[in-house]
């Protein structure tokens, strides 16, 4: 059985509180739990991980390597940000997908420059939790 790795990046955890016009009202714990399921219905297992620091997500892409078929990684405001992200990524070269909550193509200008999709093989943006799904579907084929 395959082995996907979902990682989420600052603030997800805040999920259900923060900005729910943009977010939605759903809790964190909701979308840990429509992964895991996600996972079992599509037939992979599932590893979770959320951290709001950089070099913590980093760690874990780098624990990956070798054991991981593939990552799902939302890295929140760290995909306008984060050169290093990506660089883990590549260093451990497991295909990943990129995932956002919400289409970061229509909002600030500044959220518009992702440097996370260049490490990925698709980016799948603005779908909500559907968009884990379709990230793991990807990495599951
Ligand atoms: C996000 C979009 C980012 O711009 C933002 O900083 C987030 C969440 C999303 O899932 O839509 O924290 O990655």
């Amino acid at each position: 059985m395959k082995k996907i790795l979902v990682i989420n990046g600052p603030n997800i955890n805040m999920l259900g509180i923060r900005e729910t016009e943009i977010y939605g009202e759903k809790s964190y714990m909701k979308l840990l739990v429509y992964i895991e399921n996600a996972g079992e219905e599509i037939g992979v297992e599932i590893q979770q991980f959320q951290s709001n620091c950089e070099g913590a997500i980093i760690d874990r892409i780098q624990q990956a390597y070798g054991k991981t078929d593939g990552i799902v990684i939302n890295p929140a405001a760290y995909t306008h940000t984060s050169i290093a992200i990506p660089d883990a990524l590549k260093a451990v070269g497991i295909p990943a997908v990129e995932v956002h909550l919400s289409d970061i193509n229509n909002r600030e200008d500044y959220r518009k420059l992702s440097y996370t999709s260049e490490a990925c093989i698709a980016t799948i943006m603005g779908k909500g939790f559907e968009g884990y799904k379709e990230a793991i579907k990807i990495l599951a084929e």
